[in-house]
Parts: structure tokens; sequence; C-alpha cells
């Protein structure tokens, strides 16, 4: 998979369908990109012409003290700041002499078998056989600076995934104010960039924008990743289809600030480049340390959207999530939040838990307000003390109880925050993240704590572990409902206060690593006011997360195309809700809030006790169809069908079983027009060859007729009405 050539001094990574190549320049001794596309094979042709650096008047060979007039449009494998390149960098340096230049130059490579770990940070893995392991080292001996940088190639997926590892070899410190964790040269051919945008309760709504000259991308300086962008992006063809055009896909394993950017050069060329926001960073690195960028994942298809879905969908499932409830049907839970809100006490859950379970759902999730003097949301966050005036008897009790009736027990959690009305921050107002002397600005009333402090860190550690053992509890959704602002560390020095952003996230994952190994049977689902923080990072430590706090199957249909654009469905918290629903009033049919739900890890947020009887009256048949379903949900491949962010009219996907036996599709039919005749719809992923029955109806159709010629999807009465069409092979 991956080959250096030793005359050539290329290096080749083969994915099953693409190449990817860099080499050394023979001249200067630096990294240069030359190619990433549709598979190459091992021809004899010197490739290196691709980086224009033997162009006519600009030959480094005759040309090397003007050396900025090919440093400008160079294709650097991995760009530094300073010399007479003047686009962005993936990596910029500040020394103590106030100098920023660095000059990186081969100096060795190794190739292995397998995939490199880096502790401490999440990232992909990879059994044995599965995967290979570029490490190329480049150096700048003036300065002691030596930069590693890492390449993973898969045997069974078209992704490429880059970290970099950077080393103070010298004898003062440096600065690291920019690192990138991935950078990509390409040729411009009118290409696109799409990425994800939104707000709370809108997350990940797909956005497609010329690349034009100059920088453009996404971004994040909140401190997660957040609502708002989203750590991913892809340079597209302009006319980009499900099934055909390419698609250079980005996605970054980080859960903090971010940044994903594309420029177009004066020469019409396209740089592209991501990893942590170099906004309020500044990483010292004294002599004899080094400093480990996340990791990237890179993915090219020629294929269309679609293609570069599965293979992100791959990659997550076969070497990224770990747990072992990833394979697993999660439990049907029902949670209180949007049944009670704060207002509950042992009675009401019980009550709730009584009725779920006599319709078959599975766990009872008690969300937000159990502790403290947590009666509304203005106070007692970081005080984990049960509240025993609502939860009447104690936690163990209401577990034990809710265990009787037959249904596992979960329960909510906001390890990282701190409320001002608090028992804790009465004792230890400086475990929050603010600045001495400024009245710090508060967000839902609540600040961060500093749990990139030891003490705050073991404090909030062992706050959960107490929780968690006191009772028999099999599911935590660990929450996180401010951003980072006013960023300030009573545990740092003034030199190292621009690492707070990233250490904070730093001890997030060891705190998240820590309750993985402590507690390995507990099912996590990660959440941030909704889906902020809705990121391959967490995916490594939970299977699911909470995709949004809008639970409206309409507003859903966008949310969840554009976060199953890259994440595989069973990672998606997806709840029936009440209606009118609580995010935007809308009033849609219970069966259709089923089936949206259905794409997802399925559960109800409502109190099943209040409403109305023919919607109760579904539950046990909803409760069946996951049953029936879930497995090819969860493990089979998903393709994007119909979109109705696009189209405005309807929306639909399938998965098809890995093993090609089986297909589901999912229609919504958002809005009814009169006078219309019948739609067909395109499928995809079946086998041509083959014949397929429709449970349903019992009618026979070829793969090819489904696919070409299209399902006739029947005519719906009214708005927001949806379908399931189950096809098994004949
Ligand atoms: C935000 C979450 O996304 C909701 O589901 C709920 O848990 C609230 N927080 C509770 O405060």
């Amino acid at each position: 998979m991956i080959t250096y050539n030793e005359s050539e001094r290329i290096f080749k990574l083969d994915t099953p369908n693409t190449s990817y190549i860099f080499g050394i320049d023979d001249k200067f001794g630096y990294l240069m990109h030359y190619y990433y596309g549709r598979k190459l094979r091992n021809a004899k042709d010197n490739i290196r012409y691709l980086s224009r650096l033997y162009d006519g008047d600009v030959l480094p060979e005759v040309n090397t003290k003007d050396k900025n007039s090919f440093l400008d449009f160079a294709p650097f494998e991995y760009s530094t700041g300073g010399i007479g390149d003047y686009r962005s960098h993936a990596l910029e340096i500040l020394l103590e002499n106030g100098t920023t230049a660095a000059e990186l130059k081969y100096l060795s490579h190794r190739i292995t078998k397998g995939k490199s770990v880096h502790e401490g940070l999440p990232g992909t893995f990879a059994k044995e056989g599965e995967a290979e392991n570029l490490e190329v080292t480049l150096t700048d001996p003036e300065i002691g600076l030596t930069v590693e940088l890492f390449y993973a190639v898969f045997a069974d997926t078209d992704c490429i995934v880059r970290s970099a590892k950077i080393y103070n070899e010298g004898q003062t410190p440096i600065y690291l104010t920019r690192v990138m964790s991935t950078t990509l040269n390409l040729d411009n051919k009118d290409y696109n960039l799409l990425t994800l945008h939104g707000s709370w309760a809108r997350e990940r709504h797909k956005e497609f924008r010329k690349i034009g000259h100059g920088y453009q991308g996404v971004s994040s300086r909140r401190g997660e990743s957040g609502h708002q962008e989203h750590p991913f992006m892809a340079i597209t063809d302009r006319n980009l289809t499900e099934t055909t055009g390419e698609v250079y896909g980005f996605n970054f394993i980080y859960s903090g600030n971010f940044t994903a950017e594309v420029s177009l050069d004066q020469f019409n060329l396209i740089h592209a480049e991501m990893g942590i926001n170099p906004y309020n960073f500044k990483w010292k690195l004294e002599p004899g340390d080094s400093f480990t960028a996340p990791e990237a994942v890179m993915t090219y298809s020629f294929n269309g959207l679609g293609d570069m879905t599965r293979s992100f969908h791959s990659l997550y499932r076969n070497h990224l999530i770990r747990s072992p409830f990833l394979h697993m049907k999660r439990p049907i839970l029902i949670n209180n939040w949007e049944a009670t809100y704060f207002d509950f006490d042992t009675d009401k859950l019980l009550a709730i838990a009584k009725e779920a379970a006599s319709v078959g759902i599975e766990m009872l999730v008690m969300d937000d307000g159990w502790f403290g003097n947590r009666y509304d949301d203005n106070r007692a966050l970081g005080d984990w003390i049960v509240n025993e005036e609502k939860i009447k008897g104690g936690l163990k009790f209401l577990v034990d109880e809710v265990n009787k009736l037959g249904l596992k027990f979960g329960i909510w959690m906001e390890p990282e925050m701190i409320s001002p009305d608090s028992d804790l921050y009465r004792a230890h107002p400086d475990w929050a993240i603010q600045i001495p002397g400024r009245n710090p600005g508060l967000s839902r009333n609540q600040l961060v704590l500093d749990i990139t402090r030891p003490e705050v860190w073991e404090h909030t550690w062992n706050s959960i572990k107490t929780i968690l053992e006191s009772a028999n509890i099999e599911y935590l959704k660990w929450d996180m409902n401010r951003q980072l602002a006013e960023l300030y560390s009573a545990g740092l020095p003034a030199d190292r206060q621009g690492e707070l952003y990233h250490r904070y996230v730093l001890a997030l994952y060891r705190m998240q690593e820590k309750l993985v190994e402590t507690f390995p049977n507990l099912l996590i689902e990660n959440c941030s006011g909704g889906g902020a923080r809705f990121d391959p990072g967490m995916l490594y430590y939970s299977p699911q997360i909470w995709t949004s706090d809008d639970t409206d199957a309409i507003e859903r249909l966008s949310i969840q195309e554009g976060t199953a654009m890259i994440y595989p469905l069973s990672t998606m918290g997806a709840h029936v809700s009440d209606c009118p629903n609580h995010a935007v009033g809308r009033v849609t049919p219970f069966k259709t809030r089923g089936h949206v739900a259905l794409a997802g890890t399925f559960g109800y947020e409502l109190d099943i006790t209040k409403i109305p009887v023919e919607e109760r009256a579904q539950i046990p048949f909803q409760v069946a169809q996951y049953h029936k379903y879930n497995d090819l949900v969860r493990e089979g491949n998903y393709y994007r069908l119909a979109s109705f962010s696009d189209n405005g009219e309807y929306d639909a996907w399938m998965v098809v079983s890995q093993d090609g036996t089986e297909a589901l599709v999912t229609y919504v039919d958002v809005f009814k027009h009169p006078n219309v005749k019948s739609r067909r719809l395109l499928l995809q992923g079946l086998d041509a060859s083959k014949e397929y029955k429709d449970a349903e109806s019992g009618k026979i159709y070829g793969g090819d007729t489904l696919m070409y010629a299209g399902y006739p999807l029947p005519g719906t009465w009214g708005d927001f009405k949806s379908t399931l069409i189950h096809l098994e092979l004949c």
C-alpha cells in the first residue's frame, strides 16, 4: 500500500481506489506534493514534473538565491513560514529572538505495518494487516526544529489519515503558533467548497460555494467544535452529484478549536489546510519537548458525494469508534428532558418508566435536574449530590425500582461546568475559567471548570465516578452547554496561557478515556447543547452523540443529512418527541417522527403518560420496527436519494445490508402538492442483475429497474407523510 521509489525519491500511498504521491525535491530536499486522485499504476514516468518546480524560468537550479520565485507556489507537503512562501503555512513558529523563519528539509523516513497511535489523543487504529504507516522526518538544524509527518493508509477504505509531531531539539524554547494536521495542493478545476454550517437546533446544514481567490473556509474559536461550523470540508466538482464527480473530503479528529481552509492563489492553485485554529494558540516547546497535532482524515472519490460518505463511514466504523456497543442494538430509551424539564421527582419518573416498560421501551434516562439545588438552569452545576427532595428514597432506590420494571437506567451529567450559584463555586471560585479582576460573562448562567488543573480534574472525575458507582447506571449522557471565553488558567504561567484551549481538550479526552477504562460496560452518549460537539474526536470515546436539540422530524431531515454525510447512522442520537414540537411548534404525524428517528439510535423524549392514546398505541409497532430494522440501519451502507434541503419538497435515503440481501428505503414527502403525477425514486446500491421483493406489496422488481427507472412511490395525502420500503433479495 505504501512504497518508496529510491531512485526517484517518491512516496506512493495507495488505497483501494486512490493514490497519494509526494517526494523529495532533489535540489533543496524539500518535501513536495505531486498527486492525489484516482489510483495510478506504478508506471515508470517521472511524476516529479507535477510540482512545476522544473517549469522554465523558475527552475531552482538557476534560481537558488531567488527562492521566492518558486517557494510561493511550490506544492509543499508541510510548509513553513518566514522564508518566502506567502500563503498560509502548515507550521508557524516564534523563537525567543522574535524571528519566525523555519525551513524544513527531508531527513529520513520509515514505512511500517500497522497504525501509529498518539497517546492522549483520539485517533484511528487498525488490526494487523489492515494498515500501513509512513513517518517522514523533516528538520531545520539551524534552529533545532524537527517534524515527523505521519500517514496511515488502510486496506479497506479510501481514506488517508495524517498527523504531525513537532520536536524542539535546539537549545532555546520554540513557540508553535500554527500547527496544521494536513495540507493539500491541487490544481483548480473550477471546484466548489462544501462545508456544514448551523446554530443551536440547526446543526450541520450543507452549503456549497465557488472557490474564489483568497482564503475561505470554516473554523471554531469556541473551545469545542461547535454548532456553527463543522471540522469538515470538501473540495468538489462543480457538477457533483451523489454518484458522479470528484470530491476531496477532509475531517478533523478533534473536539476543540479548528480551522479548515482553502485558498486559491495567483496561479489558480488550491492550497487546503486543516488543523487546530491558530487563534489564541501559542504552545511553548522547551528544549527536548514535543507537540502532537491531532489526526485529520482525507478521502478522495471520483464517484460522487455518496462515495465520500461511505468511505468516512467505513473508516469510523472499522477504525475509530472503539465502543463495544458499536455493533450492538442500543436499548430503546425514553428521556425525560422534553417530558418534564426540571419538574420531576421519583414518582413522575417511575410513572413514565412503568408506562414505557409496557410498550417495549428498554431504558429510562433521567436528564438534567436531579442534583443539588437544580430546580432550573440557573444553578447547581458542580454539586453532583442527589437532590432527595426530588429523588425521594435516593438514586439507588430509583434505579432499583426502574430495574424492577425491566428497564435499564441512564443518567445525565454536565461534568465540565460550574454554576456561580453552587456550593462548588462558593468553595472554589478560582476553579472556573475566568480572568481575575474581570466580571465573567455567563452563558446559560454557567462557567466552565478549568479541568486542566490537576485538582479540578480529580474532583470532577471523582464526582462522576461516585455517581456512576452509586447505583446500577448503564448509560451516561455527557452534556456540555457553554463555550469557552475569557480564557485564563490559574495553573499556567503567562507564557503558556496560549496553551489553554488545547490543554482543555486534552484534559477532556483524558477524562473520557478514564471513563471508558473504568466503566467498560457503560453506554456513553456525548452531547453539547444538542450537537455542538458531534465530531470524530468524541466518537472515539462514545459510539453515539446527541445530534440536535431540535427533535422535529422535518428539521431533522437536513440536520441528519448533514451529519450522516460524514458519520454512520449508528452514531446519531435520534428520538421521537411530542407535538407541537418544542423547538419549532410544528405538528407532524407520529409515524413520520418514528421513521426519522429510526435512522439514528432511536428512542423517545416525551411524557408517555400524557401523549394522545392513538400515538401511544403506535409505540409497540415502532418498537417492533426498530428491532426488525436496526441491524440493517446500523451496519448497512447508506445512500442519500433525495434531499429536502435541495428540492424543498421531499427527502429520501436508504441503507443496503453489507451482504446485499436487503435494503430499507425511507421516503418523507414533506409538502403535498395538488394535481401531480406519481414520483419515481431512483434507488442506489442494489445489484442490477438481481430481483428484489417489496416486502409490503409483495411485488418483484429488478435491481436495474429500481436504480435506473425508479421505485414507484405511493401517493400521500397531507404534509409530512413518510413511508418505509423494505426490499429483500429474491
Ligand atoms: C442540552 C441537551 O442537548 C438536552 O438534551 C438536555 O440534556 C439539556 N441540555 C439539559 O440541560
